[in-house]
């Protein structure tokens, strides 16, 4: 009997990054992370996803951190382990279409302070909006020999999703001079023998490594893990047993075990992954009892597999409905989600499009008439501001909401001015470190709160060190 080749499954750790972002709203301090890793270095991960995401506004926001001091101090613990961020294209980790100089500047500081891995996404798939930040970190990989562009697709079903999008798209990407593709299933909507098809399709067309990011909603993330790895999939995304499952990811150690003695075999020791799941297990008990971790995201919703709606946003969708006093029309603006994302042009549901989708379908809904009300986000995605979608836009509703306007085909950064030395001018008086421009730019009321509590923080530590020592407070 010929012995199989060996082709261990390169896992990415999100306990750092996705899984509390998914079930504690991204509460986790930095002061908690650090004593850990080392030992998670020691693991021998492909990656682990740290930064990006919501962790740079809730650190700045909530935790009253500088998101680029946790990189530093991650990296200096990271030893030989790569570290992963993951960015929103033009957006970078804010919430509204950046000029290039910026995503330029936030890709060479980020990987600057220790990012080896960029994951990037648009919410249209729109690779235009990938380009410029795939660019940049190609720039600091020549640079600096370090840096890896790995480009996202948001996972969705409809009727433009065929094998041969994919595939297509899979080729694109690789033009574009990434150096890895992500299948993000940000909903968990790809079940187990779709994902054996759908990869299996993929690789044909890319010589480029894919791996599989996928959420456990639905219930069926870890089979469709399995049947991936066995379709040829290079790295997956799991998390520590403690913040795993529910809305995060499938748990490190099941997926481990179900390799062993494979050909896919980890090689992980699950010694040594018990005492990180011991390490971060208090932690959990401790968010179960402060309200933080809410047991009903632990569980199985199904409902994402029976609407193809992101469990997020169909809670967004409940509490817009619960301050309208109008929560019998539920499922009015359920069968309403399918229709308002076939008029946008049948675009994934992902942030930020799905909570533009969500949001008008409840106008939709409550108004009486349809597009009587057009939010200022549904009118930008109908001019093209966000970027291409895969399917037209209904013409009826353009004329209807933004009669006679002229729509965009170019893409969007073309038309912004570089603004970086604009940003610079109007944060400096705040300015203790380049990075802090960028944080401005991203986040520019919650980062200037942040500089204040930053400078009385400064300064209280110093007051009661001329205390002690002169026995007189400083003015
Ligand atoms: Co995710």
């Amino acid at each position: 009997m010929s012995e199989q080749v060996k082709k261990p499954i390169k896992i990415t750790e999100t306990v750092l990054r996705d899984a509390h972002q998914s079930l504690i709203a991204t509460r986790m301090p930095t002061e908690f992370m650090l004593p850990i890793a080392e030992k998670m270095d020691q693991v021998g991960y492909h990656s682990v996803e740290c930064w990006g995401g919501a962790t740079f506004d809730a650190s700045l926001r909530f935790l009253k951190e500088d998101p680029w001091d946790r990189l530093r101090k991650l990296r200096d613990r990271f030893k030989k382990t790569k570290l992963q961020m993951l960015f929103r294209g033009q957006n970078i980790l804010g919430y509204r279409p950046y000029a290039d100089d910026v995503v330029d500047a936030f890709v060479q500081k980020s990987i600057a302070n220790g990012i080896d891995i960029i994951r990037i996404f648009d919410c249209l798939n729109d690779l235009r909006n990938l380009q410029e930040a795939v660019n940049a970190t190609n720039r600091m990989k020549q640079q600096e020999g370090r840096g890896h562009a790995q480009v996202a697709l948001s996972y969705t079903l409809g009727d433009a999703y065929t094998l041969e999008y994919w595939t297509d798209m899979a080729k694109k990407i690789e033009e574009m001079g990434a150096d890895s593709i992500c299948i993000k299933d940000m909903a968990g909507l790809l079940v187990p023998y779709k994902a054996a098809e759908l990869i299996s399709a993929m690789k044909s067309a890319t010589k480029l490594p894919i791996q599989l990011h996928t959420h456990y909603t639905s219930g069926v993330a870890g089979m469709t893990y399995l049947k991936a790895v066995e379709a040829g999939v290079d790295v997956i995304d799991t998390a520590m047993s403690p913040f795993a499952m529910g809305t995060s990811q499938p748990a490190t150690e099941v997926m481990v075990e179900t390799f062993k003695g494979t050909p896919y075999d980890t090689g992980f020791d699950q010694n040594l992954l018990a005492e990180i799941a011991d390490y971060f297990r208090p932690y959990r008990d401790e968010c179960l009892k402060n309200g933080l971790l809410n047991p009903k995201v632990m569980g199985v919703d199904i409902k994402t597999l029976l609407y193809q709606v992101p469990g997020g946003m169909l809670s967004n969708m409940v509490s817009q409905l619960k301050e309208q006093n109008a929560e019998d029309r539920y499922y009015d603006v359920l069968q309403e989600i399918p229709k308002v994302r076939k008029d946008l042009g049948e675009p994934p549901l992902v942030t930020p499009s799905s909570q533009i989708v969500g949001t008008q379908a409840v106008f939709n809904v409550l108004m009486g008439e349809r597009y009587k009300m057009a939010t200022k986000e549904t009118k930008a995605v109908l001019r093209g501001e966000y970027g291409q979608t895969v399917k037209p836009m209904n013409q009826e509703v353009i004329d209807k909401v933004i009669p006679g306007e002229t729509r965009i085909t170019c893409r969007y950064a073309d038309m912004l001015e570089n603004e970086m030395d604009k940003l610079e001018g109007e944060m400096k008086e705040w300015k203790q470190q380049d990075e802090d421009v960028l944080s401005y730019a991203l986040f520019p009321q919650v980062a200037t709160d942040f500089f204040k509590y930053r400078q009385a923080q400064q300064e209280k530590v110093d007051m009661t060190q001329a205390d002690t020592k002169n026995g007189a407070y400083p003015v």
